[in-house]
């Protein structure tokens, strides 16, 4: 389990719906202990006891009845101050034992108003059954009888639970992250390096880098690396990279999900080289979205075939890369990339996140080109 994003907050994995699960068993049965005979009626309170009212339920098995409020409040007079309401309450509760079902009893107002209008009602009892509590900010008198999980004053979501809306469908709790400003969107910059083989991506990643404190990903290099040490991965990749075609899929996904977990405090990502499928790029999206954050921009370096076909060849020359000596391979690299690769330009685009970038010119000329799409 990892963190999310909700809106524009970050919340931690914090209580298991395992967890969970037992605590509600455990009110269970104290209710059960309590309340087998008499009848009684509960009244959840709407919208964020609808998981644990639901769980709870379950697991009472004696004769009882179940209705759903919600709670009103608007500004009273200067002396009533902030008055509250129940709507939809199709229940008559004068003479019965009333159990009201909350999902969480922070400073305790709102519990405070429901219980005080219940018991107006002619309530034979009035106990309360919650899913969370905040002793420590708790500043009401009234008994809270059955308390599932206590809670130190933070901020939850899930189960039920929302913040600004959102987060009840999950089925386990998250507490608002102390590390806010850790991994936040805006602090980072994620960019794809896109383009044909020789387009010059490895050349400006390095600039790009040193620019901007990134960390580069190029998926090549980890490759070359692992078929230099010899090692499992090595010769898996080098299969594929000696006929000029690409390592599958689920091989890079791995090895990029974990750079991105060996990088956590990283102020951003240039990826070079990957994603190189529409496949690719969905996983690249998922795992950032785990890591709460997402792709800026698509950078793509554009240089026409011929141009890129010499370049290769005296890069070949220079750097004894294998894969830029046979004519043949680099020709098979540059259709892969056409046929499979450029229609990634797509993906991008209907993101509003690719930028064509003329890879053509002196290397510096080529790296304004790319500082300036980034600044805009
Ligand atoms: P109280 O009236 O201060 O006890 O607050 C109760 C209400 O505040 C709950 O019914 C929730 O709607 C909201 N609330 C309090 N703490 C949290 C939290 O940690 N997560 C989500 N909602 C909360
Ligand atoms: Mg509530």
């Amino acid at each position: 389990m990892s963190r999310i994003k909700i809106h524009d907050k970050i919340f931690e994995p914090f209580i298991s719906a395992e967890e969970i699960d037992r605590a509600v068993s455990k009110v269970a049965d104290q209710i059960t202990k309590k309340y087998r005979g008499r009848k009684p009626v509960f009244i959840g309170v709407l919208n964020g006891c609808f998981f644990f009212a639901t769980d709870l339920m379950r697991k009472i098995d004696f004769s009882c009845e179940v209705s759903f409020v919600k709670v009103a409040s608007y500004v009273g007079t200067q002396t009533t101050g902030n008055v509250r309401q129940l709507l939809g309450l199709d229940q008559k509760v004068a003479g019965r034992d009333v159990i009201i079902i909350e999902d969480i009893v922070d400073t305790g107002n709102t519990i405070e108003a429901v219980t005080e209008i219940i018991a107006n009602m002619g309530a034979a009892s009035v106990s309360v059954a919650t899913l969370l509590m905040k002793p420590k900010i708790y500043s009401k008198n009234i008994d809270i009888e059955f308390v599932a999980i206590e809670i130190d004053p933070e901020f939850v979501v899930g189960y039920g639970l929302d913040y600004d809306g959102f987060g009840r469908n999950l089925n386990q709790l998250y507490v608002l992250s102390q590390a806010q400003n850790l991994k936040s969107d805006e602090d980072m910059l994620n960019i794809v390096l896109f383009g044909p083989p020789g387009a010059g991506k490895g050349t400006q990643a390095i600039k790009l880098k040193e620019k901007y404190d990134l960390v580069h990903l190029s998926t090549g290099d980890i490759l070359r690396n692992e078929i230099k040490n010899e090692t499992e991965l090595g010769t898996l990749a080098k299969s594929f990279m000696d006929k000029g075609e690409l390592v599958p899929d689920e091989v890079v996904i791995d090895m990029i999900g974990n750079c991105l977990n060996e990088n956590e405090s990283a102020k951003g990502f240039i990826f070079d080289g990957f994603p190189r499928t529409t496949e690719q790029a969905e996983a690249l999206d998922n795992l950032l979205e785990k890591h709460s954050t997402e792709i800026d921009t698509m950078l793509s370096l554009e240089v026409d075939d011929e141009e890129l076909v010499d370049r290769i060849i005296k890069r070949g020359k220079e750097s004894g890369r294998e894969d830029d000596k046979n004519e043949s391979v680099i020709f098979n690299r540059i259709i892969t990339y056409n046929k499979k690769t450029a229609p990634l330009k797509n993906y991008y685009d209907e993101q509003g996140k690719y930028h064509a970038i003329a890879g053509v010119g002196s290397v510096d000329d080529v790296f304004d080109r790319l500082t300036s799409s980034i600044k805009s």
